[in-house]
């Protein structure tokens, strides 16, 4: 894992080692994947701005969400069915988290139970259990009712960005990013598929009726664990989010990797919006993005914009296709490493002191269409 330097290489080595199913399951986007591909591109459009002769020997990289203490500005977002890229599964994104002190959301589509997951938390490690509110909302019940009794579980992520599934259609176009790597391994996938399967599986079907007021006021009466909203896509939603608080601490803002609804905005747009016409918002909510994070320097720019922390969610997986939990251990060491190189080059001492001076990014701003 060590000789891994970046992203793009342990995407690359993950890509040898998956089976199709799997590696289809963690490239695959809604769409033509545009919204995939924005997701990477804005950072690159965004500019750092680097003050000098500020002393970088001490930098601290950690900071707080929700008020628990976290040793990076990095987390794992939710992802469905960890065992499908190595047997480790969703433990093994959590061991490598633990080694970091960052937060790890489980996936309501994880493939172990929560339990397990954090079953070898480290002391003082911080989980959030995503929920995807099902037809049948008893079934919600049950699971916010085993939920509550695990101390290591923090908040509740709300995905509320696909009341409908996305279309995917890669199966149906061949894979061509695959079969490339593929063509000159002798062997095959060396990860063969398990029998990996949703440890919480519902038998209603995720629900399409979730409305803000309804939803909210039933979450309260079966957890009081603060709510994170995850899949934020517009300024005007996260100003209503910010006027369920207390209650909602946070939000994601986040297009679920472009796996949705196809052209829908990155999470920077969106938090460029929000500093634009509801910076108040930035004070009252936790801000969170997710969404194209390959890099240290994406992490650092979205910071300076005002996020509280960053998500990642392929990378993850990419992680542990690549090397199992070690793999996941070595995707979180590159981008803290290159955070902490990044803050420093800005003469940016800790998390808190990364600001919209450090950053020009006006051509970002230029492309977003939403204009009053
Ligand atoms: C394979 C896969 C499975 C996912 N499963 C979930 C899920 O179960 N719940 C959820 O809220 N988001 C899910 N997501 C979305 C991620 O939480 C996150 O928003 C997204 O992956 C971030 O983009 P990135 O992959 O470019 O980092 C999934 C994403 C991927 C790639």
């Amino acid at each position: 894992m060590e000789t891994l330097q970046s992203l793009d290489e342990v995407e690359h080595l993950a890509t040898r080692r998956l089976s199709k199913r799997a590696w289809s399951f963690n490239y695959s986007a809604a769409g033509d994947h545009i919204s995939k591909r924005l997701d990477q591109e804005v950072y690159r459009s965004i500019l750092l701005r680097p003050r000098v002769f500020i002393n970088a020997q001490e930098c601290d990289i950690a900071t707080t969400i929700l008020g628990h203490r976290v040793g990076l500005p990095l987390f794992v977002s939710p992802v469905a069915m960890a065992r499908l890229a190595h047997p480790a599964g969703e433990a093994g994104i959590a061991a490598a988290c633990a080694v970091f002190g960052a937060l790890c959301i489980i996936s309501n589509n994880a493939s172990m139970a929560p339990e397990e997951i954090v079953a070898c938390a480290a002391p003082g490690q911080v989980f959030g259990f995503q929920l995807y509110v099902q037809t049948d909302r008893t079934e919600s019940e049950a699971v916010l009712a085993r939920i509550n009794n695990i101390p290591a579980i923090k908040s509740i992520v709300l995905t509320v960005d696909e009341p409908v599934p996305g279309k995917h259609e890669i199966g149906e176009r061949g894979f061509e990013p695959y079969d490339e790597v593929h063509k000159d391994v002798t062997s095959q996938a060396c990860t063969p598929d398990t029998d990996a399967r949703v440890a919480l599986p519902s038998v209603s079907g995720p629900a399409s009726d979730v409305e803000w007021k309804d939803t909210l006021q039933w979450l309260a009466h079966h957890t009081s664990l603060p709510i994170i909203i995850k899949g934020i896509q517009t300024y005007e939603d996260a100003q209503i989010a910010a006027t369920y608080t207390p209650h909602v601490r946070g939000i994601i803002l986040s297009n679920h990797g472009g796996r949705v609804l196809d052209t829908a905005p990155p999470a920077i747009h969106t938090l460029l919006e929000i500093r634009r016409y509801c910076p108040e918002v930035l004070r009252e909510l936790d801000i969170l993005v997710d969404g194209g994070i390959r890099r240290g320097t994406d992490v650092v720019k979205a910071l300076c914009l005002g996020a509280r922390a960053v998500g990642i969610g392929r990378a993850a997986l990419w992680g542990l296709g690549a090397g199992g939990g070690a793999g996941v251990e070595r995707v979180l060491q590159i981008l803290a490493q290159e955070t902490r190189s990044c803050m420093q080059l800005l003469g940016v001492r800790k998390v808190s002191d990364a600001g919209m001076h450090h950053v020009n990014a006006r051509i970002v701003e230029n492309q977003i269409y939403h204009r009053y």
